[in-house]
């Protein structure tokens, strides 16, 4: 069993890296293997359209564009768990994050049969953390976010599950900021009573979608 972890946040240490080295905690605590990455180490760009995984000789479910992210897409495609962490910029994930998507999604994607030619099976786990409180997730952010979690489930043929932290704490002091907008009262709360939460289910996804 391998799980394979990715942080999409640019930081390090924050609340998306804290809550996937959690669900990394719970997939190794259902025997899985795992391998961890900070996407934004990694250079790369989205998919460049040069359709060499659609060229007639060549493989299916391989990404042939040379940079960072051949290799890390052919670790997803043998892992039996991906878990993959983003914040929401502008109410998407973010960019990296979808420049991820892109290529690994195009890639099993066959335009013969306008279906997968990945043969393996997926199991994925998808954490978004937010400033958003949890009514906006789940009043505007839920629907959309379900374009992107079908497209995994059709592709790559397994159980999409998402997990989301609202409410986040974005830095330590904020009257360090020009961030009137937001009471760090209320953030220190929701941080000190909800962020714990989250890291326990953000555990038990990795422990569940490992376990599958
Ligand atoms: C460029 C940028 C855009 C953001 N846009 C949104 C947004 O549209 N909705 C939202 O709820 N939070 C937004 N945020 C806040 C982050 O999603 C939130 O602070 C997140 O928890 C940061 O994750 P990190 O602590 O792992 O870096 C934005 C933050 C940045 C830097």
């Amino acid at each position: 069993m391998k799980a394979i972890v990715i942080n999409a946040s640019p930081r390090k240490n924050w609340n998306t890296a804290e809550l996937i080295k959690s669900a990394k905690k719970g997939a190794e605590s259902a025997g899985a293997e795992t391998e961890y990455f900070d996407l934004y180490d990694l250079s790369f760009r989205g998919c460049m359209s040069c359709l060499a995984c659609k060229r007639k000789g060549n493989e299916p479910c391989r990404c042939y564009w040379n940079d960072d992210l051949p290799p890390l897409i052919e670790k997803i495609l043998n892992a039996n768990t991906l878990l993959i962490g983003s914040p929401i910029y502008f109410g998407e994930p973010t960019a990296q994050f979808r420049a991820l998507l892109e290529r690994l999604l195009f890639c099993v994607l066959s335009y013969d049969t306008r279906s997968s030619a990945f043969k393996g099976k997926l199991n994925i786990g998808l954490i978004y953390t937010m400033n958003a409180p949890r009514e906006t997730y789940e009043n505007i952010y839920l629907e959309k976010f379900k374009f992107h979690e079908h497209s995994l489930v059709r592709l790559l043929n397994g159980e999409v599950r998402s997990l989301a932290s609202c409410d986040t704490l974005q830095v330590p002091d904020y009257s360090k900021y020009n961030m009137a907008a937001f009471s760090e009262e209320h953030k220190r709360k929701v941080h000190d009573e909800v962020f714990p939460q989250d890291l326990q289910n953000a555990y038990k996804l990795g422990a569940e979608l490992s376990r599958i």
